[in-house]
């Protein structure tokens, strides 16, 4: 199972029951079809992308001139000059090239159309980059970063969005003496560039019970791939924080190996960087599963895979607070970054927040999973809601009827909301509630 990155999915969403899905209770009022990109595609009982959704496919952040996450990839790029560079794929996927083919068990949660978005059960918003990897393979590339955007339904706060981007990349090398030395000159230059840098790496080992060799694999091949890819990686950790950061000799940049687990994967580590008192995972990698390799027709070869969540780290090397930011169309936002520079950003300033609460009954026998509320919350305010809490869920002893409250904070920020406005954009947020999974407000 894959292990959360901000673009893995979430430890504290495994288990969790299937709930109901907008998806699945309000049939009737489906279209027949949905548009996505300019093509019409029917609809079925999975469809749940929403018309906030599908307004993002187009605006493409990775690829704006100057934009924080476009100057971000090409940084990024510019560390793999030898690599191929891709940033031009559709964001529609089958279930099969997001899931299947990665090996992901048929339970697991991330299928689930409280966690993913789909335009129907062929059809999906690929939940991460990892989604094209067998295709990128399968047409011969062995050096390559692949940077896009990824869709996956969360809750509203300042660090989630339901759209985020990724850069995945791979290498892979002949699985024969010659494969082996290409890695090893590799990594011996990597190590000697390290050695000389202001970066402490705690590390965990290369293979481990825990965390073990593939039975397709010579354990001392996996090793040096897995030494090459912690050298690649920690070598683009220091490019991209090391200046930033101001890494000294008394202050060094941390950077930390955790193991992991990923379907398509093994051994997997997480990496994580120490910032601001913190340690914030980063990204996810390991050995690619031979299977994996197997379905790209790509045989006597193997290689490492990572996975990369853009927003997190643009955060912060710009300093942006907020991940809504990266969608704002204000020019005070976007006139402050030029491309290939990065810059603290100046923030404007924070407008007032205005809480407001929505209680209500639930249906008998019916539970709203927290992402069907929040979508709903989107489609009705776009941006302007800051964060949603769930402050209350009782059931009746008597009734046995279960009652939850949300508390909803608006808060714009490009601007201040009016009474009117707010009032206005709660009433459509309750009776959306009604409308859509026909509850009964308190
Ligand atoms: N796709 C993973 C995610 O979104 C991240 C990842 C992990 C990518 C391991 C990889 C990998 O290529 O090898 O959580």
């Amino acid at each position: 199972m894959a292990v959360a990155v901000r673009g893995g999915y979430d430890k504290s969403k495994w288990g969790l029951p299937r709930r109901w899905s907008y998806a699945t209770i309000t049939p009737s009022t489906r279209p027949a079809t949905v548009s996505v990109l300019g093509r019409e595609y029917p609809t079925d009982e999975m469809t749940n992308v929403s018309p906030t959704i599908l307004s993002k496919l187009p605006l493409r952040l990775h690829t704006q001139p100057a934009h924080p996450l476009s100057t971000l990839r090409a940084l990024i790029e510019s560390h793999f000059p030898s690599y191929a560079h891709i940033s031009s794929l559709s964001p529609l996927v089958t279930p099969y090239q997001n899931f299947d083919l990665l090996s992901f068990p048929a339970d697991h949660p991330g299928r689930s159309v409280t966690d993913s978005y789909y335009v129907n059960k062929d059809l999906m918003l690929r939940t991460h980059t990892s989604a094209h990897e067998v295709d990128v393979f399968e047409k011969g590339e062995s050096k390559w970063l692949l940077t896009a955007d990824v869709y996956r339904r969360d809750e509203i706060d300042g660090s989630h969005y339901p759209v985020f981007h990724q850069t995945e990349g791979a290498r892979i090398v002949s699985a024969d003496p010659n494969g082996m030395k290409e890695i090893e000159d590799d990594s011996a230059m990597l190590q000697a560039h390290l050695q000389r840098s202001n970066i402490i790496i705690e590390d965990v080992p290369h293979l481990s019970s825990t965390n073990p060799c593939q039975p397709a694999h010579d354990p001392k091949h996996t090793e040096l791939i897995a030494k090459n890819l912690k050298l690649s990686l920690n070598s683009l950790i220091l490019a991209l924080f090391g200046d930033h950061v101001g890494a000294t000799p008394q202050n060094p940049l941390r950077v930390r190996w955790i193991e992991a687990t990923f379907p398509w994967t093994t051994p997997s580590f997480e990496v994580e960087v120490f910032f601001r008192g913190k340690w914030l995972e980063i990204l996810g990698c390991g050995v690619i599963y031979q299977p994996t390799l197997d379905n790209a027709n790509v045989r006597n070869k193997l290689g490492w895979a990572f996975g990369l969540g853009l927003e997190r780290i643009a955060m912060i090397l710009y300093s942006i607070p907020d991940i809504r930011l990266f969608w704002s169309q204000d020019a005070r936002f976007l006139t402050q970054f030029k491309q290939a520079e990065i810059t603290t950003f100046r923030p404007y300033s924070k407008y007032p927040a205005c809480f407001k609460d929505v209680s209500f009954w639930l249906p008998e026998n019916m539970d709203i999973h927290e992402n069907d509320f929040c979508d709903l919350v989107r489609d009705v305010t776009g941006d302007i809601v800051e964060d949603v809490k769930m402050t209350d869920s009782f059931t009746h002893p008597k009734t046995s009827r279960k009652s939850i409250c949300y508390r909803i904070n608006y808060r714009s920020m490009d601007r201040s909301l009016t009474n009117d406005e707010t009032n206005t954009l709660h009433a459509q947020v309750t009776s959306g509630l009604r409308d859509r999974f026909g509850v009964e407000i308190r």
